[in-house]
């Protein structure tokens, strides 16, 4: 199912699930195995995940086959079809963390279709924990990955000569439709251009193991080589297998000058619910500058170890995907201002 087309869905379905919403009264815990994933791409991202959950598989087999669904899509931010850079050219972020806090990441991978599974070669592979650019691929293509031909997609064609037509550098990403009513506003422009939606994903196994996985094309007609929050380990995700795990979409520069995840993760240790330590990062963003966190977006989406989750955001919008034995939904974040 496409985006648009999830959307449509999510929009019907929506007044049902905010009842739900209300009932759950901040997401009481739940029986493991469990998987969490940010926006409301998450829900198929959570049902390719299950599959390896539900059978037994591990949480690291489980979020590498949900971050796998979402690059095989078409998307505005995640994958080969995402938008590009401001040279026409799609770079792809990823990064994978294991309960063992083993790690992989790479940056700015060009022309390869699945960087979760670089990054996680990277973990299994190599003494390194990050691969960039031209080395990322270079090591992609040693292991076996396919070059692709780099074309944009037809969508982030269209997008992309529309953006050269004024070339203005001015990347906001995440600040959702707010004229759009209802409680799972669309991540898109009032303009109906699609914004940021990186997809972040938190599973728990039935064996009570925690691992995380994310992926992006990052921030569309970013400078060539600017690197967000989504491949560097606790900005983008953190798994601690005591604790818990947190990942995180919106702004990058925001989320890494907070080390946002491992923030959250430290927050939760020290006895917060998912829920009050993404709230609590969230609450450093904002006060290090109020003026600025009115024009961006940073939402932030954890667990705990009892299989309990959360998520805060700066601004309305933010929407996170949960799918366990007991449910299969989408759920509102709350959000500071
Ligand atoms: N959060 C994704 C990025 O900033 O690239």
């Amino acid at each position: 199912m496409n985006r648009r087309k999830f959307l449509h869905l999510s929009a019907l379905t929506a007044p049902l699930l905010s009842v739900k919403n209300a009932l759950a009264n901040g997401f009481e815990g739940t029986t493991k195995p469990i998987i969490i994933s940010t926006w409301d791409s998450g829900m198929p991202v959570n049902a390719a995940a299950w599959k390896v959950l539900s059978t037994k598989g591990t949480a690291l087999d489980a979020v590498e086959a949900g971050a796998i669904y979402m690059e095989n899509q078409i998307d505005c931010c995640v994958g080969l079809g995402g938008y590009p850079d401001r040279d026409g050219i799609v770079t792809l972020d990823s990064c994978i963390m294991d309960h063992k806090a083993n790690i992989g990441a790479v940056a700015g991978l060009e022309r390869i279709k699945h960087p979760v599974s670089v990054a996680r070669k990277v973990m299994e592979k190599t003494p390194h924990v990050i691969l960039v650019g031209a080395g990322a691929q270079q090591f992609a293509l040693e292991n076996g990955f396919t070059l692709e031909s780099g074309e944009l997609s037809e969508s982030a064609k269209k997008a992309y000569a529309e953006w050269l037509k004024t070339s203005e550098y001015k990347p906001v990403i995440n600040i959702e439709n707010k004229k759009q009513n209802g409680p799972f506003a669309p991540a898109f422009f009032n303009d109906g251009t699609p914004n940021h939606d990186t997809m972040g994903l938190v599973a728990m196994d039935s064996f009570g193991n925690l691992s995380g996985a994310v992926t992006t094309s990052g921030m569309a007609y970013k400078l060539h080589g600017r690197v967000g929050d989504s491949p560097i380990i606790g900005a983008g995700l953190f798994v601690d297998n005591e604790v818990g795990a947190a990942t995180s979409s919106g702004t990058g520069e925001e989320v890494i000058r907070i080390c946002g995840t491992h923030l959250v993760v430290e927050f939760m240790r020290q006895g917060n619910s998912p829920e009050m330590a993404c709230k609590k990062a969230v609450q450093r963003i904002v006060n290090r500058d109020k003026a600025k966190a009115k024009t961006l977006q940073v939402g932030f989406l954890a667990m705990n170890k009892k299989g309990q989750y959360g998520a805060y955001a700066i601004q309305k919008g933010f929407v996170f995907s949960v799918k366990s034995n007991n449910e299969n939904q989408i759920h509102q974040s709350k959000f500071l201002i």
